[in-house]
C-alpha cells in the first residue's frame, strides 16, 4: 500500500509537470491516464520447447476509452522478468474482434476452429489484408526498449458502440509466440525457426513444406521443439506475458489516431485499376536473406536492403511511427517519394545479460514522435518502405514492419503547440496568477480522485497486479 500510495503521489506530480502549459492554456480539463497491469495465461516451456497460443477474450480496459500505450514482457512465476536467451519473445500481437453475444471464446480455442457467422475481425485501418497483420498492437524481442506512448491529444479509440455491430461484443485476442532456448544447440538458428533444428518437414496441419523453405514459422509452431545440447537438463517453467496498458477516457479533447502496417513482403504492384485499397494486399509476413558470400554482392557492404512503393489508401498526419525487425535488422525506414525520410526506425542491440539488454538480441527499436502537423500524408501518395538486413549470415522468417499511427486533425489552433510557446513567452503577472489558480483546480480534482481511489480500496476491477 505505502508503495502504491508512493506511486500515485509520483504520478500527480508527474500529471500536474505535464499539464501544467496545458492548463496555462487551456484551463487543465487534460484527462486522468489510468494504468493497469495485466497477465497472459500461463505457459509452461522446458529447453527448446515452443508455445504459440492464441488467447482470447483477455483482460483488457473496458469502456469507451483512448489507449495511449501498450508495453509487455516474459515474466516468470515470481514476477522476474526473463531473459531473451532463456525464453525468446518471437513476437506478441494484440488483436480486437466481435464475438456474437452469449458466445463463449474459449481463452485456450484454436483460431482455427472459430465459428465465422459468431466472429466478425475488428482489425487495424490496413493496410494488408486475409487476416494478416490485423493487429493494433505487436513487438517481439525488442519489447522492453521501445516507446509506444501516443502524445497528446491523440489516442487510439476503442469500444465505440457506434462501431461494435449489433448483437455483437467487442473482445481482445492476445497471441504469444516464445521459445525456450536454454541449452539450445543453436540459439539464433532456434530463434529463426530453422526447419532442420525443429526436425520438422510438415506444417501445423500437417502439410508438406516446400523442399526450399529453410525456416520460419511454418517449422516452429505450437508444440515444437528446437534441438538441444545433448545431455542438457533444464527444468520446465510457468511464464506469463506481462502487459500495461494506458488509457484516458474518450472524450471530445481526444483526437483519435488510427493503426496501419506496412510489410516489406506486400506483393502488391500498381496497376492501372489499381486503386492501392486493401484488398489488392497480400502480406507474406516474413522472408530470408541470403548471405552475401552466395549473392556475390559483397561490394555492397553485406546490406540486404528491399524496397517497395505502397499508394495511401488514405491521408492524415504522421503522429508515431516503429518498425518491427528480427537479429540481423540494421534499420527500416518510410520515404516519400522524392527521398524525404518521413520516419525511421532502427534497432538497438543488447550488449549484457539482463533482461532489456541481452546481447545480440534486438532490445529496442528507435521511434518517430513528429510534431502533429508536421508531416502529412496524401490520399494516394505513394511512399517507399525500406528494410535493411546484414548479409554477412544467412536468416529465415525475419521481418520487415512498419507501424504508423495517424490522425485525421490536428488539434484546433487554439491547441498548438505554437500558441502554447507563445503564451509561455509572454508570461505576464495576469498569466502567473491564472497558472496558480490553475494549479490549485487540478490539485483539488487530483486529491479528491486519490481520496475517492483509496476510499474505493480494491474495487477497481481490473486486475492489476505488482503495483
Ligand atoms: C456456426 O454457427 C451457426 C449459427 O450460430 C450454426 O448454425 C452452425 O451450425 C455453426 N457451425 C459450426 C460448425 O458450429
Ligand atoms: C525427426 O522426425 C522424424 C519423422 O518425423 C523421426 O523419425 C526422427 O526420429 C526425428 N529425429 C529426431 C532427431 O528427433
Ligand atoms: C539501407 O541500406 C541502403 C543501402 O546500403 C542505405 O542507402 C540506406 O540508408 C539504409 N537505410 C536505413 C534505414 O538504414
Amino acid at each position: 500500500m505505502e508503495n502504491s500510495k508512493q506511486g500515485w503521489l509520483l504520478l500527480v506530480e508527474i500529471l500536474l509537470i505535464l499539464n501544467l502549459p496545458y492548463s496555462l492554456a487551456f484551463g487543465g480539463n487534460e484527462n486522468k491516464i489510468n494504468t493497469a497491469v495485466f497477465l497472459s495465461p500461463k505457459f509452461v516451456l522446458g529447453p527448446g520447447s515452443v508455445e504459440n497460443r492464441f488467447y482470447y477474450n483477455v483482460d483488457f480496459p473496458r469502456g469507451h476509452i483512448a489507449l495511449k500505450s501498450f508495453n509487455a514482457e516474459v515474466i516468470d512465476e515470481a514476477g522476474n522478468p526473463v531473459p531473451l536467451h532463456e525464453t525468446y519473445l518471437h513476437h506478441w500481437v494484440v488483436d480486437r474482434y466481435f464475438v456474437r453475444e452469449g458466445v463463449e471464446m474459449s481463452e485456450f480455442d484454436d483460431h482455427a476452429r472459430l465459428n465465422r457467422s459468431d466472429y466478425i475481425s475488428g482489425r487495424n485501418s490496413g493496410i494488408c489484408q486475409d487476416g494478416s497483420i490485423g493487429q493494433f498492437f505487436g513487438l517481439g524481442s525488442e519489447t522492453r526498449k521501445t516507446a509506444t506512448h501516443i502524445p497528446d491529444p491523440y489516442g487510439i479509440e476503442i469500444s465505440n458502440p457506434a462501431e461494435i455491430p449489433s448483437g455483437f461484443e467487442e473482445q481482445w485476442m492476445l497471441n504469444v509466440h516464445a521459445i525456450d532456448t536454454r541449452g539450445a544447440e543453436d540459439r539464433l538458428g532456434c530463434t529463426e525457426c530453422r526447419c532442420d533444428l525443429y526436425n520438422v518437414t510438415v506444417d501445423e496441419y500437417g502439410r508438406p513444406l516446400r523442399p526450399d523453405y529453410k525456416g520460419g514459422l511454418l517449422c516452429c509452431y505450437d508444440r515444437t521443439r528446437c534441438k538441444v545440447k545433448q545431455g542438457f537438463g533444464g527444468v520446465r517453467r510457468t511464464l506469463y506475458l506481462r502487459y500495461t496498458v494506458k488509457w484516458v477516457d474518450m472524450d471530445s479533447s481526444v483526437l483519435p489516431v488510427k493503426v496501419y502496417i506496412f510489410d516489406i513482403t506486400d506483393t502488391w504492384k500498381r496497376t492501372r485499376t489499381s486503386t492501392g485499397i486493401n484488398a489488392e494486399h497480400h502480406c507474406k509476413v516474413e522472408y530470408d536473406i541470403e548471405p552475401c558470400r552466395e549473392t556475390g554482392l559483397t561490394d555492397d557492404g553485406c546490406i540486404d536492403s528491399r524496397r517497395i512503393s505502397l499508394d495511401m489508401p488514405f491521408g492524415g498526419y504522421l503522429i508515431y511511427g516503429v518498425a518491427h525487425q528480427h537479429s540481423g535488422g540494421t534499420g527500416s525506414a518510410l520515404y516519400r517519394e522524392d527521398g524525404q525520410v518521413m520516419c525511421s526506425s532502427s534497432p538497438t542491440y543488447g550488449d549484457g545479460e539482463e533482461p532489456g539488454n541481452e546481447a545480440g538480441y534486438i532490445v529496442g527499436m528507435t521511434t518517430c514522435y513528429p510534431q502533429p502537423g508536421a508531416i502529412e500524408i496524401s490520399k494516394g501518395e505513394t511512399l517507399i518502405l525500406e528494410s535493411n538486413y546484414s548479409s554477412i549470415r544467412h536468416h529465415t522468417g525475419v521481418m520487415g514492419l512498419f507501424y504508423i499511427l495517424v490522425a485525421d486533425q490536428l488539434p484546433k489552433p487554439m491547441h498548438t503547440l505554437h500558441t502554447v510557446n507563445q503564451i509561455q513567452d509572454s508570461i505576464t503577472p495576469v498569466a502567473i496568477l491564472e497558472a496558480v489558480v490553475a494549479m490549485i483546480g487540478v490539485v483539488a480534482v487530483i486529491a479528491v480522485a486519490i481520496h475517492y481511489r483509496f476510499k474505493r480500496g480494491g474495487e477497481d476491477g481490473y486486475e492489476a497486479i505488482g503495483m
